[in-house]
């Protein structure tokens, strides 16, 4: 496990974006934090270090967004940012109704889900669960499980 305090988004963000560019392609993360905790905002630099050009905004109302990556990288292949939030859904399997594991699966996407407790039954075992506590308003500690 590895646990950083974060004291405000900016800091959030670049974590994210640190862990986007480790990414090879096949990661799957489940997120979990209250409302507010930033779980949109590491994502958002997640994103930016996967290579996504387009502006990643929360998919709360249509549960899963699908950002294509267009960043030629000769050391990785990913194709697809795949970001999901589970808040709405009323259970797991309306989320393989939707095709998700076929991203689970597909080794040229990032998948990433906020709300991931509620989909716990359907993470893959290579899912990495990433943990938010807000320890007071702008402080924040996220630990990668
Ligand atoms: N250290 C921090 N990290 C991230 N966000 C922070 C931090 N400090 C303050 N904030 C603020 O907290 C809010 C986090 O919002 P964000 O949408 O990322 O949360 P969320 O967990 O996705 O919420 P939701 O459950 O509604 O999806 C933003 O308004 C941001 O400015
Ligand atoms: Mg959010």
């Amino acid at each position: 496990m590895k646990k950083t305090i974060t004291k405000n988004e900016t800091e959030t963000f670049n974590l994210g974006q640190k862990l986007g560019e480790k990414c090879r392609g096949g990661e799957v993360f489940a997120l979990i934090g209250e409302l507010g905790a930033g779980k949109t905002k590491l994502l958002q630099g997640l994103a930016q270090g996967l290579g996504v050009k387009a502006k990643v905004n929360s998919p709360t109302f249509n549960i899963m967004k699908v950002y294509p990556i267009k960043r030629a990288d000769a050391n990785r292949k990913l194709k697809i940012f795949c970001h999901i939030d589970a808040y709405r859904l009323k259970s797991a399997q309306d989320l393989i109704s939707l095709g998700v594991e076929e991203f689970f699966n597909s080794p040229d996407t990032v998948t990433a889900i906020e709300w991931g407790e509620k989909v716990k039954e359907i993470w893959p075992k290579k899912a990495t669960v990433i943990k938010i506590k807000m320890l007071g308003k702008n402080t924040r500690s996220m630990s990668i499980i």
